[in-house]
Formats: structure tokens, C-alpha cells, sequence
């Protein structure tokens, strides 16, 4: 069987395919010859992820599984969520995107806040959504070099580190990518 993911980053595909049962077959974007961004317009994790995968499974007829993923904080009423990447403008900088937040809680004693992502999988024009969580706090300042994104102002429940301060192995194995990942994994598993 194959099967899309729809990314760009052909070094994800193969680290996928090292997961998945090797009856399914993985394919990138550029397997496929999609190369056009993909529209992203829904205002919600879900819908995204949603619309990513049909997108695929419509236009170029594969099955197909996308992923989105977004920070959701407590005191912020949810957001940046499916904002994440452009919070702070279309340039999409982490290092503002984290300002702004930083800014907005000032002050705010309630720091908590959870990374949410969501696989959606489409298989002969039916979906399946899997989910990861990892709840967490924002810290005060940026702390650590690694990861991406908003990693250096996110601690997961139960560390004492950054997910920036983590190394990428580490952090894997908790992350919500991870987590949503591995639930999608065993659901191909059972299908063969
Ligand atoms: P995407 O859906 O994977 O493209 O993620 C959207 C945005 O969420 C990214 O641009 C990052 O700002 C943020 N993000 C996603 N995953 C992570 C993560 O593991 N750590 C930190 N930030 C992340």
C-alpha cells in the first residue's frame, strides 16, 4: 500500500517509513509531484490537518496523512494555537512569535499551556484523526539552543528543561509529534 505524507521534508518521510509496517510504502510531495503549497485556511488544528490531507487525496488521488500542529495557552483563551506559525506576523519568526507571548503574560501567574497535534489520515476518502498532547508550562525567559519553534519558552509536566534545552532523541520520545505519530502507526499496523 501506498501512502502520502504530506510534507516537503523528505527527511521526515524516511524517518516515518523506519515506523511504519513495511507493507506500507511512504511517499513525499515531491514523490507525487505536488509542489504548490498546500492551502492551510482553517481555523481550527483539526480542520487543517483535514484540509491537507483531502487536498492530496482529491487533487492527485493518493491516500494520504497530514499533520498540524499549533501552542495553545491557557490564559490566552487557547491561542496562538492554529496561528502558531505566523502569531506574531507572515514572517513567521520564532524568536517574535515567543515575544509576543512572552509579552501577553506578563504579569499572569497562570502559565500553562499544551502543544496539540493532529494527524488526519485518509484512506479511500475516509478519515481518521489521532491526536498528541503534551501539557506544560511557559517559562519566563527563553532557555536552550535546540529544537524549533516555541521549544525555549515550553517545559513539559514532570521536567525540569526546556524542550530547547532537551536534545531532539529526548525530546521525541514525549513530544506531541511523537505521540500522535505513534497512535497513527499502530492504526496502520492493524490494518495489515
Ligand atoms: P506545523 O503545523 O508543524 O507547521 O507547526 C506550526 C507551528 O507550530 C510551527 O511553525 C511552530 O511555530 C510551532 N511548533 C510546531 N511544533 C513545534 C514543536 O515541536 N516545538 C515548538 N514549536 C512547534
Amino acid at each position: 500500500m501506498e501512502l502520502v505524507f504530506a510534507t516537503g521534508n523528505s527527511n521526515k518521510v524516511a524517518e516515518i517509513q523506519q515506523l511504519v509496517p513495511p507493507i506500507v510504502r511512504l511517499l513525499g510531495l515531491k514523490d507525487i509531484n505536488c509542489i504548490e503549497e498546500i492551502p492551510e485556511t482553517q481555523p481550527t488544528i483539526e480542520g487543517n490537518a483535514s484540509q491537507k490531507a483531502f487536498y492530496v487525496y482529491e487533487k492527485y488521488g493518493h491516500n494520504c496523512f497530514a499533520d498540524d500542529t499549533g501552542l495553545e495557552v491557557e490564559a490566552l483563551d487557547g491561542r496562538p494555537g492554529v496561528y502558531s506559525a505566523r502569531y506574531a506576523g507572515e514572517e513567521k519568526n520564532a524568536g517574535l512569535n515567543m515575544d509576543k507571548i512572552l509579552a501577553e503574560l506578563n504579569g499572569i501567574s497562570n502559565r500553562k499551556a499544551r502543544f496539540k497535534t493532529v494527524v488526519s489520515l485518509v484512506i479511500d476518502g475516509k478519515e481518521r484523526q489521532f491526536e498528541g498532547l503534551v501539557n506544560g508550562v511557559i517559562l519566563h525567559e527563553k532557555r536552550g539552543g535546540k529544537g524549533f519553534g516555541y521549544d525555549p519558552i515550553f517545559q513539559p509536566d514532570g521536567h525540569t528543561r526546556s524542550f530547547a534545552e532537551m536534545g531532539l532523541e529526548e525530546k521525541n520520545k514525549i513530544s506531541h509529534r511523537a505521540l500522535a505519530v505513534n497512535k497513527l502507526v499502530e492504526y496502520l499496523k492493524q490494518l495489515h
